[in-house]
């Protein structure tokens, strides 16, 4: 069996630096509020990973995971919101996910949890884009038995592969940190499990970090674990704890054959400009 398995998230709609829909959203007093230049550069971003995306599910069963933080929400009181009213964070996330990634064939779309202070207590704001586009005939969603749409965490078998998908990691902050600390964590993941008796994963996706990730394959079987890029750029508190790095755009595919991965970092450099040099004019 040939499978994709698609993954996005950190889109923080509603985020000024966030993702946002080209046809922009109204705002409750009718004033119009659209995607300014680095949005509809992370439209055009986003747009390009949809394209890469179908390309390499072509031909295979698709799985789309959400990775959680779909939406900004009215969070640490920040200034960088398209507005305060997270209805259109719902919205815009809605229209963003309904236009793009969900137009790529797939048999079923998984949602997790994001950060509660971005999607709202008991992923209030996720649970309602995963209504709204219930609502709009989107049937791929999975639920549980009593019919929630976002899931703490996701584990998915795919022909012997177990796949665990959750928001939250954890991740080197520092260059010199990033590749080793993901073997370390990817050997905790496996150990936990291990030790609860519980089945361990052969891949693990997180989102969250805003930084891409591959710990590797490992010939003992441990636990390989992905970290995900995201669809925004830096706000003014994450330009204070990464200083010198910008984020990585784009997603992830894991392209599956007979249960045999390969995985396929789809990733959108940030435009030259990000680092505007001023010289004197003499
Ligand atoms: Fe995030
Ligand atoms: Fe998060």
């Amino acid at each position: 069996m040939k499978r994709a398995l698609i993954f996005l998230g950190d889109l923080h709609c509603g985020s000024t630096v966030g993702l946002a829909h080209p046809q922009g959203v109204m705002h409750d007093d009718g004033a119009w509020i659209y995607p300014s230049k680095v949005q509809l550069y992370l439209w055009e971003k986003y747009q390009e990973f949809c394209r890469d995306a179908a390309e390499l599910a072509e031909g295979r069963k698709t799985h789309i995971f959400l990775m959680g933080d779909l939406v900004d929400g009215d969070h640490h009181r920040t200034h960088q919101l398209v507005s305060n009213d997270q209805g259109l964070h719902v919205q815009i996330a809605s229209d963003v996910l309904m236009d793009g990634v969900m137009q790529i064939p797939h048999e079923s779309v998984h949602a997790v949890r994001g950060t509660p202070s971005h999607v709202g207590k008991a992923a209030g704001l996720e649970a309602a884009v995963m209504a709204r586009l219930s609502r709009e005939g989107l049937d791929t969603i999975v639920k549980d038995e009593e019919g929630r749409m976002v899931h703490p965490f996701v584990y998915a078998d795919f022909e012997g592969t177990l796949i665990d998908a959750r928001h939250h990691g954890r991740q080197g902050q520092r260059e010199h940190t990033r590749g080793s600390y993901s073997k370390l964590y990817a050997l905790d993941v496996y150990l936990s499990h291990h030790l609860e008796g519980r089945r361990p994963p052969q891949i693990s996706v997180r989102g969250h970090l805003h930084k891409a990730m591959d710990s590797g394959p490992d010939h003992r079987g441990i636990t390989r674990t992905i970290q995900l890029p995201c669809f925004q750029l830096h706000t003014e508190w994450t330009r204070r704890i990464s200083i010198e790095t910008m984020p990585d755009i784009g997603g992830c595919v894991i392209l599956l054959d007979d249960g045999k991965p390969t995985v396929e970092f789809l990733l959108y450099k940030p435009e030259p400009n990000s680092q505007r040099i001023w010289r004197p004019d003499d």
